[in-house]
């Protein structure tokens, strides 16, 4: 029997009301020789109010010494004005994703996806065609302006935004990998300021010099990062491949990306220290799935949340994490399955619960 050791983190608003949907259908793939041994810890504001932290020191072991971690959301209004960086309820996403090092952020979006149903009809892309919209954001998720120096007095604020040539390299082997292992045709299209930014220029030539010695037979292309946004509302075949990001970029590209299939809820995401099989690892891989949606408070408590997002997750830890690919298909399979016969929640027009979604897909698996 193989035990599979997960942490399990609902954290605040929908945060929970997702990750029960997630669990239900982690839970249906166990058998006599697949267990699952759930540890759920608090994060977030939960946690700030149970512990005065937003992460604490035993969580983070936790997270260290798991075989994966589920992450669903924080925050919410009720921390809003305390709420002061990695102190705050997101900070203590932020302190996980650091302690864990987990750089590369892949956030996959792609209408032949578990979304691809839904496109159709809930897109802004209605009357064009969503048909064959096919982007990883990988984005740089422990550098940038999120972790360098900050200042907070009451007239001067500053985020220093900063990359080292380490910390653009790895990132940019993820997202040559992740090119690599989807299609050798699929570009790299790397976001950045070149034009303004020291740190985007640092971060253009350093991308330029690993893709060249190391993937040359892969194509690059640099995109300054506003016109990538008009693009991927206009055009958003024409950005399809690894879009690779740094920390701030692939933030808003990626919640951009929700609109292109017509609501967050359905985007999932691992966060990684490198890739399955990466040589140069130096430590244990780590892996945390997280939706690209928040916690999304006005909805929350209402049994009306989309829980698609969190599912895919369990998918994406199975594929990376787990070496469950088969499992991982049939997830997404369900999910499509049951999206392509019209039940979905209402932020897709449908009037399904959380709950209702969730036993739907469950009840779909070709275990
Ligand atoms: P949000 O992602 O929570 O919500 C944006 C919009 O998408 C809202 O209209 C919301 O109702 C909708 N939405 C999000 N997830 C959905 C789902 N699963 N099903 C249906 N609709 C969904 O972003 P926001 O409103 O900017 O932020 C709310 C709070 O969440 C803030 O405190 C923010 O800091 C936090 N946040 C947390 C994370 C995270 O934990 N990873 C990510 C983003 C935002
Ligand atoms: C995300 C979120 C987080 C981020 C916040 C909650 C720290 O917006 O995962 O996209 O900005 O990274
Ligand atoms: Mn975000």
């Amino acid at each position: 029997t193989q035990a599979h050791s997960i942490l399990v983190l609902p954290g605040d608003g929908i945060g929970p009301e997702v990750m029960a949907e997630a669990i239900k259908v982690l839970k249906a793939f166990e058998n006599p020789e697949c267990k699952f041994v759930l540890r759920e810890e608090l994060i977030g504001g939960c946690s700030i109010d149970a512990t005065g932290k937003p992460v604490t020191d035993e969580v983070k072991q936790a997270a260290l010494t798991s075989d994966a971690v589920l992450f669903a959301a924080v925050g919410g209004p009720k921390w809003d004005k305390a709420r002061r960086g990695l102190d705050g309820p997101e900070g203590g996403l932020l302190q996980l994703r650091k302690a864990m090092d987990i750089y590369a952020n892949l956030r996959p979006c792609s209408s032949h996806s578990p979304s691809s149903s839904i496109t159709k009809e809930f897109s802004p892309f209605h009357a064009t065609g969503l048909d064959g919209v096919d982007f990883v954001v990988v984005r740089e998720n422990c550098g940038g302006a999120y972790f360098g120096k900050k200042v907070e007095d009451a007239d001067y604020a500053m985020d220093e935004w900063g990359y080292s040539t380490a910390e653009v390299q790895r990132v940019t082997r993820v997202a040559a990998q992740v090119a690599l292992r989807h299609t050798p045709t699929w570009p790299v299209i790397s976001l950045d300021k070149a034009n303004v930014l020291a740190s985007s220029r640092l971060w253009r030539r350093v991308v330029e010099e690993t893709m060249t010695t190391e993937y040359p037979q892969l194509k690059l292309v640099h995109q300054l990062a506003d016109s990538a946004s008009l693009i991927l509302a206009t055009n958003p075949r024409d950005l399809n491949g690894v879009i690779l990001a740094d920390n701030t970029f692939g933030d808003m590209i990626s919640d951009q990306a929700g609109s292109i299939v017509g609501t967050l809820g359905v985007l999932p995401s691992a966060s990684l220290n490198g890739l399955p099989g990466d040589k140069t690892l130096q430590t244990r891989p780590y892996g945390l799935y997280e939706p690209t949606h928040g916690s999304a408070p006005t909805i929350a408590g209402k049994n009306v949340a989309n829980p698609v997002a969190m599912i895919l997750c369990v998918a994406l830890m199975f594929r990376y994490s787990l070496n469950m690919e088969n499992e991982a298909q049939q997830i997404e399979d369900a999910v499509r399955r049951v999206l392509d016969k019209g039940l979905r929640t209402p932020d897709l027009g449908g009037n399904l619960g959380t709950k209702e979604l969730g036993d739907a897909i469950v009840a779909e698996l070709r275990l």
